[in-house]
């Protein structure tokens, strides 16, 4: 069954929207975990607009699940990384004029500078997964260098309606089973929310669903508990649907 991440970086925003130390990301986590979480994610990005430097290290110390850091390649944040004890690295592309990660690695083009990062990152014993679009050629040059898992990037499905969605859902169900037959683990994640959860949890042999932005927003209106056991049961339901109904 697909494990739900949740991704605290958004209660960091909340902070540093006054440079406060409240809403702590940590104590979120926890009562992520305790809801539900079966992993915190977190996204130490170089402008350090949300996630700071001490939320991994407190995290990692704090949350009895699996801490899942998300980086760019910049030499600055692979080398917190690398020190980070986090039990997942996902590498990311990053621009400082983004809002959010904008579209996946390009890992053919980024081939020689991954080729230094991922068996570092692995060396640490932790998985390493890469985020990329649903694309074949993508999930075929992950394979070829080695990483343990792709994280497939759902923001174009979450962003589509009607007969286009379903032909994202279709991109992403072809590329997980590629990555499949090629010996890679598959997570999915972006953009994902109450409404539009269930067909990729439902597809099968996802790993991990990493939700930050909507889980975050809803808590504000019902708390963490219901935000994180909401979402949380959607993606229970989900499996158990397309479990019982495999070809729809
Ligand atoms: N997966 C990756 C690799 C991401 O970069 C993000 C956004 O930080 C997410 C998942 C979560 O996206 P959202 O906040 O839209 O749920």
């Amino acid at each position: 069954m697909a494990k739900l991440h949740v991704n605290i970086d958004h209660v960091a925003t909340v902070r540093q929207a006054r440079r406060e130390s409240f809403p702590d990301p940590v104590e979120w986590a926890l009562r992520a975990e305790a809801a539900g979480a079966a992993g915190i994610t977190c996204h130490l990005r170089v402008d350090r607009r949300h996630v700071q430097d001490q939320d991994v290290s407190r995290l990692r110390d704090a949350i009895g699940t699996r801490l899942n850091l998300e980086l760019s390649l910049a030499p600055e944040i692979v080398g917190i990384a690398l020190e980070s004890r986090a039990h997942a690295f996902c590498l990311v592309p990053e621009s400082r004029e983004e809002v959010t990660t904008e579209g996946g690695l390009n890992v053919r083009a980024e081939l020689d500078r991954l080729t230094g990062v991922v068996p570092a990152l692995a060396d640490t014993g932790a998985a390493v997964s890469l985020f990329i679009d649903p694309e074949l050629d993508q999930v075929r040059a992950s394979a070829e260098l080695g990483a343990m898992f792709v994280e497939l990037h759902t923001g174009r499905y979450a962003l589509a309606t009607g007969s286009a969605r379903e032909a994202e859902l279709e991109r992403l169900q072809q590329a997980s089973m590629l990555a499949m037959e090629l010996g890679l683990l598959v997570n999915a994640g972006h953009g994902l929310d109450y409404e539009n959860v269930a067909p990729v949890a439902g597809l099968p042999g996802i790993e991990e669903l990493n939700i930050g932005f909507a889980i975050v927003a809803e808590s504000l209106y019902s708390g963490v508990d219901q935000a994180v056991g909401r979402m949380a049961s959607l993606i229970r339901e989900a499996e158990t649907t397309s479990r019982n109904h495999p070809s729809s």
